[in-house]
């Protein structure tokens, strides 16, 4: 099939390039003509682990990209909508949307086939059918059903895991304004076999990503309010949980006597909060859209409220040790919101970074791959280095904000230093008993 994938960031590269890998013609399209020059390249302009090699075995061949969305329209069946859809501060901001479903609505009114236009970008339910439609029926002058169909196909990719998420997916929701459009978007996934395939209206699939997100972001809100209780009354947050993954409704028994431990109790872990560029904007966005339908949703409130206050917990930590930061030491270990990826939106490390550098902490910073992303935000008010050994050396106190597997180190590091640093542990992926002097989030100090 030949497909156009529109908006080349986490989404929209990860679908363009699995496409392709999985035998589609496809045309990536952004307005960013630096990105568009180094996909050309086969330079990924976002770090995903296995899309370089991916990109490389297909660019020139079966997958390019342009600036030309009317070109890449005309010459395709099927177009992906994969922009950003923002919080705006008060609701989704669909200018994005808005704006692509324009310009395709444009193209449209001189083709003469059938096209089919799928949202792909995460949007509150309605919007494909209220919104994206009437636009693309207005630009073009055509009639939806008739002369193109329209779909919405949430991602569920996880960034960090986005290729293997992609080419091996749980499920694929396939939402449509009719039985044409769902068909022409089954075609595109017509060889992930044996994969459970859900056809439904566009806004049961707007309602099922925002759904599975509140509730994962809901679970990890839960267990950051459970483990502050844990740190004020003297119980420790993990022992807890652990106690709670042991219900075999969590993690079943085999009859071997092993146990499967489903994915998602690593969302029944308390931390340092979450961020990323989903969590936290698709739930205030559910919020404000549940308002607007005069169904409030108090528990995602609080969902987002107990979220907003974990970073503090840090800095609450550290000055229970150091009570004035000037010229305190500090090295932030992860800037990137969670291991495997360069994504820095709405990381916990960047308000506690600004709260060290607002209070006059020397801070020096390591992130295996993020570095570059978080230089934008800091620039070199922040000591980045590249390499754990050296960002930690001289630090009276270490902040470890993202689970990348390498800070499993830092007590081999410490060894036979004196004085021993204070190491924070914000997702309490260390032994508590490695270090000469550990806090970690729901744990009393
Ligand atoms: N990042 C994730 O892990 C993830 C997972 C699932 C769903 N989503 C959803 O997918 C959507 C995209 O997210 P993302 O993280 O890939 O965003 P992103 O910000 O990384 O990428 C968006 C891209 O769209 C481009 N763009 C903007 N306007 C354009 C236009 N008029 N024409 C062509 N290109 C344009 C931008 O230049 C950018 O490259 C969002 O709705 C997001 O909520 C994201």
């Amino acid at each position: 099939m030949r497909v156009s994938v529109v908006g080349t960031g986490y989404v929209g590269l990860v679908s363009g390039v699995c496409l392709a890998a999985k035998g589609h013609q496809v045309t990536c399209v952004d307005v960013d003509q630096t990105k568009v020059d180094k996909i050309n390249k086969g330079i990924p302009p976002i770090y995903e682990a296995g899309l370089e090699e991916l990109l490389q075995q297909h660019i020139g061949t079966n997958i390019t990209a342009t600036t030309d969305l009317r070109k890449a329209v005309m010459n395709s069946e099927l177009s992906l909508i994969a922009v950003g859809t923002p919080f705006d501060g008060q609701e989704i901001d669909l200018k994005y949307i808005k704006l692509v479903s324009e310009q395709i609505g444009t193209v449209l009114k001189d083709k003469d086939s059938y096209h089919v236009v799928i949202v792909k970008s995460t949007v509150v339910p309605g919007t494909t059918d209220g919104v994206v439609l009437p636009i693309l029926k207005q630009a073009s002058g055509k009639t939806a059903g008739a002369d193109f169909g329209v779909g919405m196909n949430p991602e569920f990719l996880k960034e960090g895991e986005a290729i293997p998420d992609f080419m091996y997916p749980d499920r694929i929701v396939l939402g449509g304004i009719d039985d044409r459009s769902i068909d022409t978007l089954g075609e595109l996934y017509a060889m992930f076999e044996g994969v459970d395939k859900i056809r439904t209206n566009t806004k049961t699939a707007e309602m099922i990503k925002y759904t599975a997100n509140s509730l994962l972001a809901t679970l990890i809100s839960f267990s950051n309010e459970i483990g502050n209780l844990c740190a004020t009354v003297g119980v420790d947050v993990v022992e807890a949980m652990h106690g709670v993954h042991m219900d075999k409704r969590f993690t079943p028994i085999l009859e071997t006597g092993d146990r499967i431990i489903p994915s998602f109790t690593t969302y029944l872990a308390a931390g340092c909060g979450f961020g990323g560029s989903c969590f936290p904007k698709d739930v205030k966005a559910l919020i404000a859209y549940g308002n607007q339908m005069g169904n409030p949703m108090s528990l995602l409130e609080s969902v987002i409220e107990v979220n907003a206050q974990q970073p503090d917990k840090m800095i609450e930590m550290l000055k229970r040790h150091f009570p004035t930061l000037d010229g305190l030491k500090v090295a932030v270990l992860g800037m990137a919101f969670k291991p495997g990826t360069d994504d820095i939106r709405e990381s916990p490390a960047l308000p506690v970074t600004k709260l060290l550098l607002e209070e006059k902490a020397v801070v020096t910073s390591y992130d295996p791959i993020a570095r570059h992303e978080a230089e934008k935000v800091f620039g070199n008010l922040v000591d980045f280095r590249d390499d754990l050994s050296e960002a930690i050396a001289q630090a009276d106190a270490i902040l470890i904000m993202t689970r990348w597997q390498q800070f499993q180190e830092i007590p081999a590091l410490l060894q036979g230093r004196d004085p021993q640093p204070l190491v924070i542990d914000g997702r309490r992926m260390l032994d508590k008993t490695s270090v000469a002097k550990y806090e970690g989030i729901g744990l009393k100090s």
